[in-house]
C-alpha cells in the first residue's frame, strides 16, 4: 500500500474540494493519505512514495500562489524524485483556450523533469462544461487507484 500525499494548488477552493473528496476513496483502498496546500520543497514529501497533484490554473496559465513556491523550488533545484510516482488532476476552463489547464501541465512537466514517474493519464477538468469537478475526479480516481 502506498503513502500518498495530495498536493493542492488552489485560489478559490475547487482543487481543495476535489482533494477532500478523493482522500477517503484512496484511504478506503488501503493507502495512507494526507492532503497539503503548503508543501514547498521535496523534503516535505520525503515520506510519501506517491504524490497526487490537484491544481487549478489562474491568471493567464499561472500556478496558484500557494503551490508556486514548490513549483519554483523543484524547477530550480531539480531534486531526484525517481523514487516517487505521481498523478495530475488539472482544473481549468476551456474559455481560456490558450492557457487551458496551464498550471497542471507545467507541474506535470516539472515532476517528470525531476525523474518522477507519472501514474496514468492527466485528468483535465473544464469548469465551463463541468461545474462539479469533484464528480469528474471521483470517476477518474477509480482507474488511477488501480494503477497505484
Ligand atoms: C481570474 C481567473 C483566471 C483563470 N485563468 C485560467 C487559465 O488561464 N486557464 C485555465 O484553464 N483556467 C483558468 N481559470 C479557471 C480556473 O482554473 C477554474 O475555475 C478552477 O476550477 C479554479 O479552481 P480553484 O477554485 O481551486 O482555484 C481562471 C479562473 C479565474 C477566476
Amino acid at each position: 500500500m502506498a503513502s500518498i500525499l495530495i498536493l493542492v494548488g488552489t485560489e478559490s477552493g475547487n482543487a481543495q474540494m476535489v482533494a477532500d473528496a478523493l482522500q477517503p476513496v484512496l484511504k478506503a483502498a488501503g493507502h495512507s493519505v494526507d492532503v497539503s496546500d503548503k508543501a514547498a520543497r521535496a523534503t516535505d514529501f520525503l515520506g510519501n512514495d506517491v504524490l497526487l497533484v490537484v491544481c487549478a490554473t489562474h491568471g493567464s496559465g499561472d500556478i496558484p500562489t500557494n503551490i508556486l513556491p514548490l513549483a519554483e523550488t523543484l524547477e530550480h533545484d531539480r531534486p531526484d524524485l525517481s523514487g516517487h510516482r505521481y498523478g495530475i488532476i488539472a482544473l481549468g476552463d476551456m474559455t481560456y483556450q490558450d492557457t487551458f489547464c496551464g498550471a497542471g501541465k507545467k507541474l506535470d512537466e516539472i515532476f517528470a523533469r525531476c525523474g518522477a514517474a507519472r501514474i496514468g493519464e492527466r485528468l483535465e477538468v473544464d469548469a465551463s462544461s463541468q461545474p462539479l469537478p469533484d464528480e469528474e475526479a471521483l470517476t477518474w480516481i477509480e482507474g488511477w487507484k488501480a494503477l497505484v
